[in-house]
């Protein structure tokens, strides 16, 4: 697989990552079955994909010990991992919550390396902005890190252009992780054109839209009572209804190039640039293997135009868009 450089400190990625929450938080069969997620891992690496992604807030925890697990017998110098910390408060009892502050920091980054069974991390994300904390901070204890090898590159996830900034003025920013997918196109009007002018790399996650731009996900009967998606106002009741004909068109596409709806969407995603590095997230060896390939589909620029056309989604991409975007 092609590999692209993220940020003007050119962190060299896989075009495609694996994003690993699913493994084991927020989704259907989360936790249930190590040994596939590992096998996935494992499968990921043979196709060429070194960019695994990961949180600590992701079980919590038990992602990050389950990438030390697969990423065990030498292979963890072969991969790039990215964490992320700032939505446990490891000086409050490790109470859920924003905190960005530079002691908040350094307990979080010890109990990562920690997990992770590395001295260091290659990509470390603050996971949501914390209001309290100005970004100045946070960043002033991310270059330490730095400076002291136990992180190699920084980035942001769901960050403002505003704080995009103030953070690069600091030190320069590796990547920004924000929702990116043809039915989250937010990042288009601004984030984009700012980290493109910044020379910062751009990471989308969910770039199947949690799964339902595969089109494999037509109610909520199939999701276990604690998913997440059912408290997405997206895939609630009618919005879910209405959201399905977004799936419809792009499977009209993917009829068209002999493919899967969800490789449409993650091809399309890769028309988008050099500087875009998606994350797809699967549990699953056959459905990773039919993400890879996408990075091959190639699709008409008629067919390109006919998705960026289609229709805006029903619904927010979250039940609380406050933590988002600032
Ligand atoms: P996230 O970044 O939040 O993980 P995503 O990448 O947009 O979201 O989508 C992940 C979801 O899509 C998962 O529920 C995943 O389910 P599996 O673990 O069962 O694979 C699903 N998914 C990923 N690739 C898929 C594919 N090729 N076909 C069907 N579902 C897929």
């Amino acid at each position: 697989m092609k590999t692209i450089a993220l940020g003007t400190e050119k962190l060299e990625v896989s075009q495609l990552g694996l994003g690993c929450m699913g493994m084991s938080a927020f989704y259907t069969g989360a936790g249930s079955d190590e040994a596939g997620s590992i096998r996935t891992i494992h499968r990921a690496m043979e196709l060429g994909v070194t960019f695994f992604d990961t949180a600590e807030i992701y079980g919590p925890y038990t992602n990050e010990e389950l990438l030390a697990k697969a990423f065990a017998d030498g292979r963890r110098d072969r991969v790039v991992i990215a964490t992320k910390f700032g939505t446990i408060k490891h000086r409050q009892n490790d109470e859920r919550g924003m905190d960005g502050s530079a002691d908040n920091v350094r307990l979080s980054v010890e109990g990562s390396l920690r997990r992770l069974q590395t001295d260091h991390i290659d990509l470390y994300y603050q996971h949501r902005m914390d209001p309290d904390t100005p970004i100045e901070e946070t960043v002033g204890a991310l270059k330490e890190l730095i400076e002291e090898g136990k992180i190699r590159h920084y980035g942001l996830s769901e960050a403002s252009p505003a704080t995009i900034r103030r953070a690069n003025a600091v030190h320069p920013v590796t990547a920004i992780q924000t929702e990116y997918s043809l039915w989250t196109r937010d990042p288009e009007a601004e984030v984009l054109p700012t980290v493109r002018e910044l020379g910062i790399g751009f990471v989308p996650y969910s770039p199947l839209g949690r799964g339902f731009l595969t089109g494999t996900i037509r109610s909520l009967d199939q999701l276990s009572d604690d998913d997440f998606r059912r408290f997405n106002p997206r895939f609630e009741g009618d919005n879910l209804e209405a959201n399905i004909r977004i799936v419809e068109q792009v499977d009209e596409v993917a009829r068209e190039v002999g493919a899967k709806p969800g490789q449409v969407a993650l091809a399309w995603l890769l028309s988008k640039g050099d500087d875009i590095a998606p994350i797809p997230g699967t549990t699953k060896v056959a459905n990773l293997e039919q993400n890879v390939a996408a990075a091959d589909l190639q699709l008409t620029p008629e067919q390109l135009a006919r998705l960026d056309a289609v229709a805006a989604p029903v619904g927010d991409r979250y039940p609380d868009m406050s933590t988002v975007n600032r």
